[in-house]
């Protein structure tokens, strides 16, 4: 029997992924930027076994079993398992002929807004490409499995190409600069609500590329200069123009979310208070300090330099006291290893 077992981070993007030009093979409608965080905060824990004594593929997430017979997982196995035959020679007893059983845990709550399908589907890929000894570019498998998986499988600033081939063989992640380029870049989760979310991001975002004129908008005028400009303000440094691109990012991606019919209302109240709040922190210096950003869910993930971390913090448990069980804090630094 072989075995392996790794751990994979989360990402949260700064330029939101939102929309598919094409569902099987999840290409996505433009580029997205994202920071991954460090292993020890939120991460999956993915083991893959192989034997021959194994009648069946098989896999259990956080414990309990569930079917192999999913589309994603498929395409994600089927193209580990073609590049593995490729590779060796393919007689007798080879693994890539041998069923798999894979146990997945994340450390953090699902589906709640918090990107775990991108860090389980990019550890389920890494773990599986080094069972299976693949080398290469494996981000455009674990985008097969979730769009946002891409995104995990390198360190730091990474940047998702939509790319144009129809096979999407150029739509794949690289890194934008390692998290060595900005040490002191620290992410903070706020965890709204821990709830599995109403409508999951591939069906809202089906939903919106099918009514939302504004998604149109968004993708043909705004997405590729906001991401030229963001790309450059990270290799600058330059955080005030990084936190102006990531807030009037999740803003729109929420407002193409209220454009969608019927609606996909993602932010709640408390997020709503969170971004207010931001919004006056900033306001009181010269250049933003901190920036917001919510996936698909109420959550908010904000971005600052370790310098504003003690102060940040100080307002946020002054507005949102201890006993208010509303908010936790995650303190999560992107590091430039891979899964
Ligand atoms: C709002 O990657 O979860 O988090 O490709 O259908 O699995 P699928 O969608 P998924 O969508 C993530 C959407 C987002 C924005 C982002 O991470 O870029």
């Amino acid at each position: 029997m072989n075995i392996i077992t790794c751990i994979a981070p989360v990402n949260i993007a700064v330029i939101k992924y939102w929309g598919k030009r094409d569902e099987k093979l999840i290409l996505p409608l433009n580029d997205s930027v994202s920071a991954t965080l460090s292993i020890k905060e939120m991460h999956a824990k993915t083991t893959v076994m192989a034997s021959p004594n194994f009648k069946e593929d098989k896999i259990w997430l956080n414990g309990k079993e569930e079917t192999f017979q999913n589309q994603r997982l498929q395409s994600c196995l089927q193209e580990i398992r073609r590049r593995a035959k490729q590779k060796a020679d393919n007689k007798g007893d080879s693994i890539s002929n041998w069923s798999i059983h894979v146990c997945s845990e994340n450390n953090f709550p699902t589906a709640a807004g918090l990107a775990s399908s991108a860090a389980g589907y990019a550890c389920l890929v890494f773990a599986l490409a080094q069972l299976y000894d693949v080398s290469g570019d494996i981000s455009g498998i674990a985008r097969q499995g979730s769009g946002s998986a891409c995104r995990s499988l390198y360190g730091g600033f990474v940047r998702w190409h939509q790319g144009s081939a129809l096979d999407g063989s150029d739509s794949i992640a690289t890194q934008v600069a390692p998290e060595s380029h900005w040490p002191e870049m620290r992410i903070l989760v706020l965890v709204v609500s821990d709830k599995r979310k109403k409508v999951s991001s591939s069906a809202g975002m089906q939903n919106s590329v099918n009514t939302s004129e504004l998604l149109k908008y968004r993708v043909s005028h705004c997405v590729p200069q906001r991401t030229e400009a963001i790309v450059k303000a990270i290799i600058n440094k330059d955080f005030d123009t990084f936190a102006d691109i990531t807030m009037k990012d999740s803003n729109q991606f929420h407002a193409v979310c209220l454009d969608t019919f019927p609606p996909n209302v993602y932010m709640n109240d408390t997020s709503h208070a969170i971004v207010n709040l931001i919004h006056s922190y900033n306001t009181a210096s010269e250049k933003n300090k901190v920036t917001y950003t919510f996936d698909a869910g109420p959550n908010a993930c904000l971005y600052l330099l370790q310098s504003e971390v003690p102060k940040l913090l100080a307002v946020l448990n002054h507005i949102f006291p201890a006993g208010n069980e509303s908010v936790e804090y995650l303190q999560g630094i992107p590091v430039e290893k891979q899964a």
